[in-house]
């Protein structure tokens, strides 16, 4: 099924040179340590195979699905570690609350977030990234692993959709 496409919001161009940026400012903050990115499943695995390549530290990836992150399903080793929750977008800010309440049971030595876009009027629970690629509006963006529908998803920019 074809989603037709009403803007283009966020160019590729863009997109790779704020991802090095971002990679940049991880790169200074992180040094001297080992980093945890944990990817938060399905939207964000495109942004993290890019940012990931920009961070200049040891780093190891691990994946977590948004739906299952209650604290007891989570792994033991997370415990202790320096943990770079990356995210596509913060829209409510629901999700990584939950998440960030669950990682936080297993006492890392830190919790950071990064998001790629952040939906600042729509944020209800005063979830602030550390890191943010982009402020966005309200509207429904897809691709860059965002998704309608599982769609959407391999566009190498951000639009917003015809829906
Ligand atoms: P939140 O819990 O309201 O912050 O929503 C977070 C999740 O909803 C994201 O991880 C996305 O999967 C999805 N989401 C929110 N806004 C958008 C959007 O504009 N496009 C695609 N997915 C979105
Ligand atoms: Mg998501």
């Amino acid at each position: 099924m074809e989603v037709k496409l009403k803007k283009k919001l966020i160019s590729e161009k863009a997109i790779q040179k704020r991802i090095k940026e971002l990679g940049k400012e991880i790169t200074n903050d992180y040094e001297g340590k080992d980093l945890l990115i944990l990817c938060i499943l399905k939207g964000s695995i495109i942004f993290t195979a890019d940012l990931v390549r920009n961070i200049k530290v040891p780093l190891t990836v691990d994946y977590l699905s948004a739906k299952n992150t209650r604290h007891n399903s989570l792994p033991d080793y997370l415990k202790d570690r320096d943990i770079l929750i990356v995210e596509d977008i913060i829209d409510s800010g629901t999700t990584l609350e939950k998440i960030v309440k669950s990682i936080s049971k297993k006492e890392p030595a830190s919790l950071k977030i990064c998001t790629l876009l952040y939906k600042k009027e729509c944020v209800k629970n005063g979830i602030i990234p550390d890191y943010a690629g982009f402020y966005i509006g309200k509207e429904f963006v897809v691709g860059y692993g965002l998704d309608y529908n599982e769609q959407m998803r391999e566009l190498p920019y951000i639009a917003i959709p015809e829906v």
